[in-house]
């Protein structure tokens, strides 16, 4: 108990690092690798907190770990902290705290991910650490243009193209329709052990009404505002759970005690409900 408590005060220890490579993937969206021995032992799914210095805290998921202590985080631009971000170069001073929350669970057998926009991140860390394990692993991916459809090269290249369903809302690439019409439509044809998803909380909500049409057992990634990223401010709460500390990761259970809330509304800096 005492250990575990020293862990969560040192994972919420603000530690300063420089950035070690900035890699540019699309032009909204930035991969910047650096050196932090705790969130190097995070799990798929955890995030971390990355502080801008004079600008802002924002929650990342966390990409990718290396034994030698290096992280990867994937940015994409859309207001200050990541404009901010997105401006730095190697070399540069960051802060790091985390990681944080519980991450996926890792489950055997036939394995569905369906990913949204930037949703892919964790799913494709989680996809890294589960394949060995996998009788089967499908990917669909969707995005508004082919221009947002991230990471899809590592993802063929990992899952094989075959098992590759990629979507764009424009039809600029792949199937001109919805990441969760692209799932309904294999979930009628074939049944999967579990569905991971991460992306969009509309196109999460559908995820979860099919995955409980058709009985499939269901971890979805959540994103709301957080500022402590512990539990204590109230910022990111959805019904009884405060995602950061409860999740980012819930189970499909979780989510049908929230659904009066979950793809519905979420809340403003200033703590109001507002509707998607
Ligand atoms: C658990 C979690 C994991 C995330 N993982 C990633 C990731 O891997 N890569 C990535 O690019 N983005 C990720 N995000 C979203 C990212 O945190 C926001 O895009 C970022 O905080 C925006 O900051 P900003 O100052 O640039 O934008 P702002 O100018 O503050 O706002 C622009 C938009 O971002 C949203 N936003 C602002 N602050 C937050 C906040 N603290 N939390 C959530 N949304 C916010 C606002 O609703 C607004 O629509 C994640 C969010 C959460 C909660
Ligand atoms: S971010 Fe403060 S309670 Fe979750």
């Amino acid at each position: 108990m005492v250990r575990l408590l020293d862990y969560h005060i040192a994972a919420n220890k603000l530690r300063t690092t420089q950035i070690q490579n900035i890699k540019t993937e699309t032009p909204t969206v930035k991969t910047f690798t650096f050196m932090d021995k705790l969130c190097a032992k995070a799990k798929p799914g955890q995030f971390l907190m990355l502080w801008v210095p004079g600008v802002d805290e924002i929650p990342l998921s966390i990409l990718d770990v290396q034994k030698d202590g290096t992280v990867a985080v994937a940015v994409k631009r859309v207001g200050e902290a990541t404009g901010a971000l997105h401006n730095k170069q190697t070399g540069e001073i960051i802060g790091i705290r985390g990681p944080f929350g519980n991450g996926f669970t890792m489950k055997k057998g036939k394995v569905l991910m369906v990913a949204g926009g930037t949703g892919v991140f964790p799913l494709l860390f989680l996809s890294r650490k589960i394949k060995p394990k996998t009788a089967r692993l499908v990917f669909i991916i969707g995005a508004k243009t082919r221009e947002d459809l991230l990471f899809l090269d590592k993802i063929e290249k990992l899952c094989g193209r075959e098992n590759v369903v990629a979507s764009t809302e424009d039809g600029s690439y792949g199937i001109k329709c919805l990441a969760s019409e692209s799932l309904e439509l294999l979930l009628c044809k074939e049944r999967f052990d579990v569905i991971y998803t991460c992306g969009p909380e509309l196109m999460m909500r559908k995820v979860l009404d099919s995955a409980e049409k058709h009985g499939t057992a269901l971890e979805a990634s959540l994103e709301r505002l957080m500022r402590c990223a512990i539990g204590l401010c109230g910022s990111c709460v959805v019904g009884k759970y405060r995602v950061c500390r409860d999740g980012p990761v819930f189970n499909g259970q979780q989510l049908m005690e929230v659904r009066a809330e979950f793809g519905k509304s979420k809340r403003d800096f200033d703590g109001r409900k507002i509707p998607f």
